[in-house]
């Protein structure tokens, strides 16, 4: 496992983040997102208008592209790899086969959970709980079943909330699991509703890092738990102002086939947590515990099921499955990092 301590060194703020793609987007602050091709068209026809104009319509063009992808994309995933559309975390020698990475994928809810530190105790354990960017709703269902608790989940794409709605009827959670279409920086919910936030595997979408942590800290109760497991790129060198031209290059072609704006590191995603005046903050490198998750994510692109599915799909989720090499690329790299960010929210935990 990688290191489990605190992390606590400096961060640069997200201000003075490196901009992917410096050349292409200039006059664009660094938040607004990168995206895939379509994107860049849109980017080149807002760099005419005032920045705040720009700003919010490469913001919309980011999220339909995200909605557009999943939309797409989900019942691929689903058919080859079932409810959980995120990382498998693995231990030393885990078992390569299928039924293998789906329990790696439930290990990585049920790490994050324990390096979070959520209570199993019925009296502790969370009554509430939000999943931001729910993909079809496997932690959702998940976690609702585990804590007999409510749980409601938000995602960008309409397809991905219909299919939530029906597997979550089919287990017979309906009354308890619920899922919206809703923007995870602007979430439809009252100030402090949920004690457990969740989000796996969405952040590295959120084209504006701090507004994202402090909505999950919003609608967070006081004493709540904060969980956010996502990509990072590396942290940066004291000496360092950005990431190396080369590395810059490889996120920027992995972000036009994913729909993802700039990637920050773990370090800033601490920084922001800090600047929030959240309390606990702990974060790890998982990168290790995910490595053989994409190399398996190729071989089901290879199989007849995996490769007929991804024909009738779409270009969006072809174009995504061109680039997973580039995944594994940034992983043996150092450039890529698994990362997971916990913290707590101020407060005394009422139960
Ligand atoms: C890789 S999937 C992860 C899904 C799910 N967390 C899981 O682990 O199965 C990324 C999810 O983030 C959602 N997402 C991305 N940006 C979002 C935003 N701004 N607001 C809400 N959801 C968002 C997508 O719609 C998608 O459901």
């Amino acid at each position: 496992m990688g290191s489990l301590l605190p992390h606590t060194w400096e961060a640069v703020p997200f201000q003075q983040l490196p901009r992917l793609g410096r050349g292409r987007r200039s006059g664009l602050p660094w938040h607004v997102p990168a995206g895939a091709a379509g994107l860049a068209a849109q980017r080149r026809r807002a760099s005419g208008r005032p920045p705040a104009v720009a700003m919010a319509t490469a913001a919309d063009g980011l999220r339909k592209g995200i909605a557009e992808f999943y939309d797409e994309s989900s019942g691929v995933w689903e058919d080859v790899w079932g409810e959980h559309m995120h990382h498998g975390f693995y231990e030393a020698g885990a078992e390569a086969s299928a039924a293998g990475h789906r329990a790696a994928q439930v290990r990585m809810v049920e790490s994050s959970l324990h390096f979070a530190g959520v209570p199993d105790d019925p009296a502790k354990r969370p009554k509430s709980i939000v999943d931001v960017g729910c993909g079809i709703g496997g932690s959702s269902r998940y976690l609702a079943r585990k804590y007999g608790a409510k749980c409601q989940g938000i995602t960008l794409s309409p397809v991905q909330a219909e299919r939530a709605r029906a597997l979550a009827a089919a287990e017979g959670l309906a009354e308890r699991v619920s899922f919206q279409v809703a923007d995870a920086l602007e979430q439809p919910f009252p100030d402090g509703q949920f004690d457990l936030v969740w989000s796996m595997e969405s952040g590295e979408h959120m084209p504006d890092k701090r507004k994202f942590v402090s909505e999950l800290a919003r609608v967070a109760a006081p004493g709540s738990t904060i969980i956010i497991v996502t990509w990072c790129h590396r942290d940066l060198l004291p000496s360092e102002k950005s990431l190396r031209p080369d590395e810059v290059n490889l996120l920027e072609r992995i972000c036009d086939a994913y729909y993802l704006p700039a990637w920050c590191s773990a370090a800033d995603y601490v920084k922001t947590a800090e600047s929030l005046s959240l309390q606990d903050i702990k974060t790890a490198d998982w990168s290790a515990n995910v490595a053989p998750f994409w190399p398996a994510v190729i071989r089901s692109a290879l199989t007849w099921q995996g490769f007929t599915s991804l024909l009738r799909s779409g270009w969006k989720t072809i174009r995504g499955a061109l680039v997973m090499p580039l995944m594994i690329e940034g992983y043996n790299k150092g450039v890529i990092k698994f990362a997971i960010i916990t913290c707590r929210k101020p407060g005394r935990v009422e139960n």
